[in-house]
């Protein structure tokens, strides 16, 4: 029977998905296609030659799911909206099939008694909108994510109070844009530096009309505390750099209304000259709530002959585990994180929710899972006894599923996946999840 954490009775439970990993059914009911179809049919894009036209088939098996979600006991679902379901051309009319999609399942949940809380935005661009406008690398997308907002709030703005605009942009930037790992695969480096600001005024824009609807607007950011792999000036001065490109790149702009300093990468703060008057005010004060994403810290030290003129290297983190994917367990860091972002944005910073917070093992029977998990939630709670405030922690994932270039390689689920019959396996850290929200719903 796990502890009982030391965490509000408001605090809310959850697990996260998102609609490209686990649908499937990529041609179903009028989809259009997204990047990531594109970009996974490309030779050796993807692990084993893996790809999500199935995925976990969650298209058909929804209500298996949310069989499985009820059984956990938890308070709310993180998913995503497909936008190549709404709109599949990422423009136009919308296709009533995606959406009643989208309305069936937020009904189910709510009979369930799970509080729906939907990302607009998970990497699945429509593929048309790449063709024509060259994806987030033009402000015209930040246009048409707003129109799609509109037409889901429409649909589904009487439901649900809570959004999440965008799931970590800057991934998306850096994978998608910069480095060419994932969809679209572009490899610009510095240059794909624009999607970060239309991403953000993308979100901008669909957050004032979602408040429009009545809702509460988060923004879903992967966040790592970063630190020097030593203390010499040249590492700090890297980690500085480091983190203002993946910390406070996406988090300033929101909280505190202006772009961190980006001089050491040579760049000015209107990012490749994507930024127009009066955009800053615009993305300003946006958010109801921070939903953070967190993983694993980062180890920083000054660049090396490898280090593609960027002004960092990323250094590895020993003497501690690591997960089936070679990440760094520690959960120390995610305390660290929440207190750090504390301290930068002061009386600025709003309620955060651990939008995403899991790790990748093998096996039914899955203590690294349970610790992992441990960890990580009592270092919430201690950050919460330290004065930040998180209302709420989401597991990823579910169930194991398409872990994007990894294919279905790394399994960061709850409930195993037997891919070739789809069936679903509970894990040992599911029934593990499922007693910790009993014992803390009891407590209350
Ligand atoms: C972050 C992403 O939002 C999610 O799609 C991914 O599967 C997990 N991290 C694990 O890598």
């Amino acid at each position: 029977m796990p502890r009982t954490p030391a965490l509000p009775p408001t605090f809310r439970w959850g697990v996260s998905t998102a609609s490209y990993q686990i649908e499937g059914a990529a041609t179903e009911d009028g989809r259009g296609p997204s990047v990531w179809d594109v970009f996974a049919a490309r030779p050796g894009a993807i692990r084993d030659g893996h790809h999500a036209r199935t995925a976990c088939d969650h298209y058909h098996r929804w209500p298996e799911d949310i069989a499985l979600m009820r059984e956990l006991g938890i308070d709310a679902y993180r998913f995503s909206i497909a936008w190549p379901r709404i709109q599949p051309t990422g423009r136009g009319p919308v296709n009533e099939r995606g959406l009643a999609f989208y309305d069936r399942l937020t009904d189910a949940l709510l009979e369930s008694g799970i509080t729906p809380l939907p990302t607009l935005f998970h990497w699945d661009l429509p593929q048309a909108l790449e063709a024509e406008d060259g994806g987030w690398m033009s402000r015209e997308t930040a246009y048409r994510f707003a129109e799609y907002a509109a037409h889901t709030a429409d649909r589904l703005g009487d439901r649900i109070r809570d959004w999440i605009t965008l799931n970590e942009p800057f991934v998306h930037m850096v994978f998608g844009y910069a480095l060419g790992q994932h969809a679209p695969g572009h490899t610009l480096m510095l240059d794909a530096l624009p999607t970060a600001h239309h991403q953000l005024l993308g979100h901008a824009l669909a957050a004032g009309i979602l408040r429009g609807h009545g809702g509460r607007v988060m923004i879903a950011n992967n966040c790592t505390p970063v630190s020097p792999a030593s203390d010499t000036a040249p590492d700090r001065a890297a980690a500085e750099a480091y983190d203002a490109l993946h910390n406070q790149l996406f988090n300033d702009p929101l909280l505190a209304g202006r772009y961190p300093d980006l001089s050491a990468y040579g760049v000015g703060d209107d990012l490749g000259g994507s930024v127009k008057d009066g955009d800053l005010a615009l993305i300003h004060g946006t958010l109801d709530g921070l939903g953070i994403n967190y993983y694993n810290p980062t180890r920083i030290c000054a660049p090396t002959d490898d280090s593609d003129g960027l002004p960092f290297t990323q250094a590895t983190i020993d003497a501690v585990p690591s997960t089936a994917f070679g990440w760094p367990v520690v959960p120390e860091g995610l305390r660290e994180l929440l207190l750090r972002l504390g301290r930068r944005y002061g009386d600025a910073l709003v309620p955060i929710t651990i939008t995403e917070n899991g790790c990748s093992y093998p096996g039914i029977d899955d203590p690294d899972r349970i610790a992992y998990l441990d960890g990580h939630i009592r270092a919430v709670a201690d950050a919460v006894a330290e004065g930040v405030d998180v209302r709420g922690y989401f597991v990823w994932t579910l169930v194991d599923n398409f872990e994007w270039a990894e294919g279905y390689t790394q399994r960061f689920g709850l409930v195993h996946l037997d891919h070739a019959t789809q069936t679903r396996t509970p894990k040992a850290s599911y029934a593990w999840y499922r007693d910790l929200i009993a014992a803390h719903h009891r407590s209350q």
